[in-house]
């Protein structure tokens, strides 16, 4: 027989639980919002009295209906309360002890028919049954930030959950307007275990030297469309959290992807957190913001040497032709055509450095690799002089597209970043956690990207990630970069796309 859940339990009225409390309250329910004391609780209250204030103000919500909402929400720092509850949603810190002594109580408190869910990002749905005498009864109901607007709801259950509970609660997702990925029990699920290895990667990268921070936002935000670059949303979700997620998600897949980079722990003990402290990656408090940049002007040079051929080559010299620069092109082997020049572009896949030292300037050779529409990757090497480089970045602006500097490394910034969360992606599916049509709606609505891994993986072609990742693998030897299996099993099969299978 199908549950009810009629009235809600939200235990903790912080970031997410003050916004799974409206979201239940906006569908109808009867909420009981549970804070530690008074001080929390005015703040929960406030949290929804601003949320809901910010609806009527955008037009989306009328005062009476804000009010409606509002009057089905009963505030309380007594769990006691919690007694006729169907169902409860924790939204405590993340630290299993809490969440064990929480639900240990909840298990006392409420009645026997009540579901105890835990909107945990990253800790074991199965450990914290484990302190309930109703462990079947016990899952996971992970909602995004901010809760109200998310439409994502990943549904865990563990191996001791009753069956057809997982099903009921994806249905009451689905009442709430949400769109529930059913998943088991693994750290970090299907969105955080993508999401937290690419970040955490990107830390590597500017550790490394590799690019910038803001070269790295900007490569990834424009380059490949997403709402942000990886250091604005490291600062949007606490580098705190990010680093204890990093540190939940090491501990069960010893994988060096997910090992917190040093600068994560450098900047948590320099209590540096992100946004909630004015200060992580970027400072939230004026000070320290880029200063305003300097009027475009129209480098000056003579004679401008392409180094590479193809259809990105060719648009690039049409671009600069029209621009009233004077081009000479090396598309062989032989650079002798491009010896003269001012300055040397390389468009090609040989490594920049290969190229320069062939060169009897080398200093006057910069890479390019154009990504996207708006995109050019500017790369250096150990040779290159910055007046090369800035006059490379100054030509790229006056094409209408964004540089974005970096050293000569395989695959620059933006296929680094890339083609591993792509392939964590395949190897999520080849291990049968999730389906490729769940882990693309799953990334797609829990983090607002444009597509999910498997519709990127098409556009880009499964052949050219795989031969990247090979790349990545040569260079940097981390077993993370080699393609799974299943992907080169595809290409070898001449097979176009990872969702035919998943
Ligand atoms: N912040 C995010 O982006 C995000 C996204 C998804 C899931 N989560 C998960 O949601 C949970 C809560 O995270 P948050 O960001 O909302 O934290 P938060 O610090 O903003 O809020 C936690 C709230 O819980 C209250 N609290 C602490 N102990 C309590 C107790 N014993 N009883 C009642 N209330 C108690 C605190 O007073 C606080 O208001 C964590 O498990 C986190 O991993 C967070």
């Amino acid at each position: 027989m199908m549950r009810t859940f009629d009235t809600v339990g939200v235990v903790g009225l912080g970031t997410m639980g003050a916004g799974i409390a409206e979201v239940f309250a906006r569908s109808g329910l009867r909420v009981i919002g549970v804070e530690t004391d008074e001080n929390a609780l005015a703040r929960g209250r406030g949290h929804l009295e601003n949320s809901t204030g910010r609806a009527v103000a955008r037009g989306r919500m009328t005062a009476e209906q804000q009010r409606e909402i509002l009057d089905r929400i009963v505030f309380t720092t007594s769990r006691e309360d919690l007694a006729d509850a169907d169902l409860v949603v924790e939204a405590i810190p993340e630290i299993m002890e809490f969440k064990r002594g929480l639900f240990a109580d909840l298990d006392r408190i409420c009645k026997p028919s009540a579901v105890l869910a835990t909107n945990t990002s990253s800790l074991s749905v199965t450990a914290i049954a484990a302190t309930t005498s109703r462990p079947g009864q016990v899952i996971g109901m992970h909602f995004f930030n901010p809760a109200p607007v998310m439409r994502l709801v990943e549904v865990i259950e563990t191996v001791v959950t009753e069956e057809g509970l997982a099903a009921e609660i994806a249905e009451l997702a689905r009442r709430l307007g949400k769109t529930p990925v059913v998943a088991g029990d693994r750290a970090g699920f299907v969105v955080n275990r993508l999401l937290l290895g690419y970040l955490n990667h990107a830390c590597h990268l500017l550790q490394s030297g590799l690019a910038g921070r803001d070269d790295i936002d900007t490569a990834m935000k424009q380059g490949v469309g997403l709402p942000m670059g990886p250091f604005t949303l490291l600062d949007l979700i606490g580098l705190d959290t990010s680093y204890k997620v990093c540190e939940v998600l090491f501990g069960e897949s010893r994988d060096r992807r997910h090992a917190p980079a040093p600068i994560l722990r450098e900047l948590v003990t320099a209590g540096l957190l992100g946004r909630k402290t004015g200060r992580g990656f970027y400072s939230y408090t004026g000070e320290g913001t880029a200063p305003a940049p300097e009027a475009l002007s129209k480098p000056a040079i003579s004679l401008v040497g392409i180094v590479g051929g193809g259809p990105a080559a060719a648009s690039f010299v049409s671009g600069l032709d029209t621009a009233g620069f004077k081009v000479v092109i090396a598309e062989a082997p032989d650079l002798g055509p491009v010896a003269g020049a001012d300055l040397v572009i390389a468009l090609s896949d040989t490594p920049v450095i290969e190229l320069a030292v062939r060169l009897p300037r080398p200093e006057r050779l910069v890479g390019l690799h154009l990504v996207g529409e708006s995109v050019a990757e500017v790369v250096s090497t150990v040779l290159t002089s910055d007046e090369a480089v800035t006059a490379v970045c100054d030509l790229v602006t006056v094409l209408g597209r964004t540089p974005v500097r970096c050293a000569d490394r395989a695959e620059l910034v933006v296929n680094a970043l890339l083609y591993p969360y792509l392939n964590d992606a395949v190897r999520m599916l080849e291990c049968g956690y999730a389906s490729a049509a769940d882990i693309d709606a799953a990334m797609r609505l829990g983090c607002g990207y444009p597509a999910g891994p498997f519709e990127m993986l098409d556009g880009i072609g499964l052949e050219k990630v795989r031969d990247g990742l090979r790349a990545l693998y040569a260079e940097y030897r981390d077993p993370a970069f080699a393609p799974a299996p299943l992907l080169d099993q595809l290409v070898t099969a001449g097979v176009p796309s990872v969702r035919s299978v998943g």
